[in-house]
């Protein structure tokens, strides 16, 4: 930050954490269809509505309309471990069932 820099390492954080989500949930609805996960369509929404929210950030983030945060950051990391050890957690047991480590 002290270089100037900041905003560009933040830029880069919120491109990387936006596409990390997009394939980690994608990877994840592809493994739910193959075995018939049947709670996807609610988890499957989540991911929507998280999605949505990343994206929109990242969209006013490039139109100049919001300034990235730690505040903003952390609250981005928090949906996402909140649902990796929430949400998630209650495919576990159902995919390991059916082979999937
Ligand atoms: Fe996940
Ligand atoms: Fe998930």
């Amino acid at each position: 930050m002290k270089e100037g820099k900041g905003k560009e390492a933040m830029g880069k954080i919120l491109k990387d954490l936006t596409d990390y989500t997009v394939y980690h949930f994608s990877t994840e609805e592809k493994l739910f269809e193959k075995h018939g996960y049947p709670e996807s369509a609610r988890h499957k929404k989540e991911h929507e509505d998280l999605t949505k929210q990343v994206l929109d950030i990242g969209r006013k983030y490039n139109a100049g309309e919001m300034v990235l945060t730690m505040d903003l950051m952390n609250f981005l990391k928090e949906w996402l471990n909140n649902h990796i050890m929430q949400v998630d957690k209650k495919y576990s047991t159902f995919l390991n069932a059916k082979g999937v480590k």
